[in-house]
């Protein structure tokens, strides 16, 4: 094939499949994680979104709890490890995820690219030793009982005490399994309630893993951006 004619032909695959400039827009986002994400569906995108434009060289993510069930299970775990590995993939940068559970470390670190590393740790112990500085901090181990929420959010709470120094100026900060009211509880909070011989209106307000996180953030000046089942903060 001539030059002039190769150039065409690169033009037109070009111009017919424009490549993806925003990782929000890929279809792996889409179709994979974006269409199966239930009630984290807009606070996740509001975060990436966030953290696209702020059109950083790379981007640092730091997460408590892992992905521990893979990819098999996006609407209740949430899949945060993959999402913050297929974005770090699209731009550039490094997520670190810190798990108790050596199993669960060992199925994440074996299905994300290298770019990820998950270390198996509790978590509040292992944020005090991180040193680069992050632009996304996700909290979401310690696994909530919206019936006694206390133990889950003072875990939450001191792991942002460990870290907070490390937080860059603009970096957002993702608090799940924290609705907003009782319109954002899960659809598997009534089961759950059940189980323990109780139903979703004896469930107190304020609820979740940042019922005692949000309020210090709040008085630490820090924006409360989005809230629905998960809150997003910005530091300024
Ligand atoms: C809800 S899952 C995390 C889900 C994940 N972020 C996602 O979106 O798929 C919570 C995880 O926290 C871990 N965990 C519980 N207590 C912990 C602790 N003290 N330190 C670190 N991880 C802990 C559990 O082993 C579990 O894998």
């Amino acid at each position: 094939m001539d030059t002039t004619k190769l150039i065409k032909c690169v033009f037109k695959y070009f111009t017919t499949n424009p490549p993806t400039k925003e990782f929000t827009s890929s279809p792996y986002f889409v179709t994979t994680f974006h269409e199966n994400l239930g009630i984290r569906q807009k606070t996740m995108l509001n975060a990436l979104l966030l953290l696209q434009s702020l059109n950083k060289k790379e981007y640092n993510f730091v997460e408590t709890g892992t992905s521990r069930s893979g990819l098999k299970n996006i609407a209740g775990d949430g899949a945060s490890t993959y999402i913050f590995d297929a974005f770090v993939n699209h731009y550039a940068g490094m997520v670190t995820s810190i798990d108790i559970d050596q199993g669960a470390v060992n199925i994440v670190n074996s299905s994300t690219s290298s770019k990820t590393t998950v270390i198996c740790n509790d978590s509040v112990q292992e944020l005090s030793k991180i040193t680069p500085m992050i632009d996304c901090l996700y909290i979401d181990s310690y696994d909530v009982d919206f019936l006694d929420p206390i133990p889950a959010a003072t875990h939450a709470l001191n792991e942002f005490l460990a870290i907070k120094d490390n937080l860059t100026p603009e970096a957002i900060i993702i608090i799940d399994d924290s609705p907003a009211s009782k319109q954002y509880l899960p659809p598997w909070a009534e089961n759950e309630s059940l189980k323990q011989g109780y139903t979703v209106d004896d469930i107190q307000w304020p609820n979740g893993k940042g019922m005692l996180l949000i309020p210090q953030l709040l008085d630490l000046g820090y924006r409360l951006i989005f809230h629905e089942y998960q809150a997003i903060f910005t530091k300024k």
